[in-house]
């Protein structure tokens, strides 16, 4: 899969833009609404059956995609910030919500994420989180990022257990 390269150009997400797409288990697209479409610049045949890790930003750390498999493999739902790259190489910014939905019968049935707009000042409190958890990855590697994670969320009252309050609480 070929990487578009990363500009400094930001997209947008509207108020009322609710950015919703679905997987299998592995985390390739089955379905995608057409908002996600509009803002990523890819149509619905580049996107259908491709990894959700296509949207991948290098700014992302590697330990919240570790948090979010970690959770939602267990049934958990996880709310997390998310930087994606657009086909062009332009980003947004959303506040993820994911999680697992299951058949009536109880097995699996897909991953749904719905995004949102994020506010400027939640924006700039994770930008400075993730380029230190980056910086921690790339030095110490994926537990050092954690780290950075967990002494984040304490500063907050908060432990990885409540993550998702912590992330929501900062979304004002
Ligand atoms: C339903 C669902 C939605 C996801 N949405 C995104 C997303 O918007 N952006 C993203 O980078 N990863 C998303 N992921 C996580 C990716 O599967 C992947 O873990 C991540 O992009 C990191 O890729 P890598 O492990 O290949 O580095 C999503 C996963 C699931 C199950």
């Amino acid at each position: 899969m070929e990487r578009p390269t990363p500009t400094d150009v930001e997209r947008e997400v509207s108020s009322i833009d609710m950015i919703v797409s679905k997987s299998d288990a592995e985390g390739n697209i089955t379905y995608t609404n057409p908002i996600f479409m509009k803002i990523s610049g890819y149509s619905q045949g580049e996107l259908l059956d491709k990894p959700h890790a296509i949207l991948r930003h290098p700014d992302m750390p590697k330990a919240i995609f570790k948090y979010l498999w970690d959770n939602i493999s267990e049934g958990k739902e996880v709310h997390a910030y998310v930087k994606n790259l657009c086909k062009d190489g332009s980003y947004y910014w959303v506040l993820a919500q994911v999680r697992m939905a299951k058949n009536p019968d109880g097995s699996f049935r897909n991953y749904m994420s719905t995004r949102r707009r994020i506010t400027d000042s939640a924006k700039a409190v994770i930008i400075e989180l993730y380029a230190k958890m980056l910086e921690a990855e790339q030095s110490e590697g994926i537990d050092a990022s954690v780290k950075v994670l967990e002494a984040f969320l304490a500063e907050r009252g908060h432990s990885l257990e409540t993550f998702n309050e912590c992330m929501k609480s900062i979304n004002q």
